[in-house]
């Protein structure tokens, strides 16, 4: 009886620490290796999850324009720019950093 108690306390403390440790390890940030191959990669990546939503898998467009010759009509900057501050009902800020760079770079060459 005082045996399955203590087992049962045990086992319920136990659980708790391996549930809290568990949420630091659960967000692997890395980028997956790589140099030139893996930012394409993740560009495509990153679009796909912040901006195909309006913009299309393809980019083919949707709610948002059509971006597959982005880059004839943009350069790097602009596109970084209008990621960065919106345009018209697009809301800037949607990505940043490293990300927003990524993804205007991957844009540009879209021609
Ligand atoms: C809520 C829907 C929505 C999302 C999400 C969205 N966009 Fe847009 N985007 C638009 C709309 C609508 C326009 C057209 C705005 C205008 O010209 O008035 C636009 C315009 C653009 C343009 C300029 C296209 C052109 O030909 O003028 C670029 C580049 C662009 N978006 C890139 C992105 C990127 C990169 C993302 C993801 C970080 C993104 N958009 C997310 C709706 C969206």
């Amino acid at each position: 009886m005082k045996f399955k108690l203590l087992a049962l306390i045990l086992g319920t403390s136990l659980m708790l620490v391996a549930c809290g440790g568990g949420d630091d390890a659960a967000e692997p940030n890395e980028p997956a290796g790589g140099d030139s191959g893996a930012t394409t990669a993740s560009a495509e990546k990153i679009y796909k999850q912040n901006c195909a939503g309006c913009h299309g898998g393809d980019l083919g467009g949707g709610a948002g324009p059509n971006l597959t010759a982005v880059g004839s009509k943009y350069s790097q900057e602009d596109i970084a720019s209008i990621i960065a501050n919106g345009k018209g009902i697009m809301q800037g800020g949607i990505i940043k950093g490293e990300e927003a760079d990524a993804v205007a770079a991957w844009l540009a060459e879209k021609k």
